[in-house]
């Protein structure tokens, strides 16, 4: 692993060379194409989303996959309170069809919840396949007792402490607590700017 910026870690597989940087606003177009195209365009409805709807993601932990310029991969962090006690929810987590089994999403899964840690941040929680995230170090071990806001399935809830006894006790809903999303500003015509009155 070699880094090439600060904010950039270069990762080369035989087949598809691959670094890994923070997303940019200019992402957005890329990466909402890549999660329709891997969870199917009612992603909207899943329960997860109740826990992004109107929010940022967690200051400095979205991050974005690219193949020669490309966007192929994507993951974000979000602030919730897990029944009390602060965490992050990861997700989505998705790699382009072409590019999977290539190792982009183990690298993005180690380089967020790295980010995450050295954040000081103590636990992070997800709805996922067991088989895929038990590899990173994910367990329903301590979120037997959390729920979500909505319906979803008990075995795929899962967690992840970064500090150690950080999920001990956890009990209740898990609800989001991350800054607001800011809007778009509406564009303003030259038009209507020339047409409106100068500010004294
Ligand atoms: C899950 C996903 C992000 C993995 O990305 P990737 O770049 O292919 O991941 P990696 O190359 O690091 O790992 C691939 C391995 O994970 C396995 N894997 C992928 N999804 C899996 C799952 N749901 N359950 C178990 N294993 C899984 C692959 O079979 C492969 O196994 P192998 O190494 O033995 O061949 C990608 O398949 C994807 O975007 N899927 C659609 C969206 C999604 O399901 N996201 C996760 C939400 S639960």
């Amino acid at each position: 692993m070699t880094a090439l910026r600060k904010a950039t870690v270069a990762l080369t597989t035989e087949a598809v060379p691959f670094a890994i940087r923070a997303e940019r606003a200019s992402d957005v177009a890329a990466r909402e194409a890549l999660l329709d195209a891997s969870f199917g365009e009612n992603r909207q409805a899943r329960t997860c989303q109740r826990i992004r709807d109107g929010r940022a993601p967690a200051e400095g932990l979205a991050f974005t996959a690219v193949h020669r310029g490309r966007v192929v991969g994507t993951v974000r962090l979000w602030h919730v309170s897990a029944g009390g006690i602060p965490a992050l929810v990861l997700g989505p987590l998705a790699v382009d069809g072409p590019y999977r089994k290539f190792g982009i999403g183990a690298a993005l899964m180690k380089h967020a919840v790295a980010a995450a840690k050295a954040r000081g941040h103590g636990a992070v929680v997800l709805l996922g396949d067991a088989p895929y995230y038990a590899r990173f170090g994910f367990s329903p071990l301590k979120t037997g007792e959390l729920s979500l806001p909505g319906p979803f399935e008990r075995d795929r809830l899962l967690g992840l402490e970064l500090r150690e006894g950080a999920l001990d006790g956890a009990w209740g809903m898990i609800v989001p607590t991350g800054m607001t999303a800011s809007r778009p500003r509406p564009r303003v015509s030259e038009k209507a700017r020339q047409l409106s009155p100068q500010a004294a």
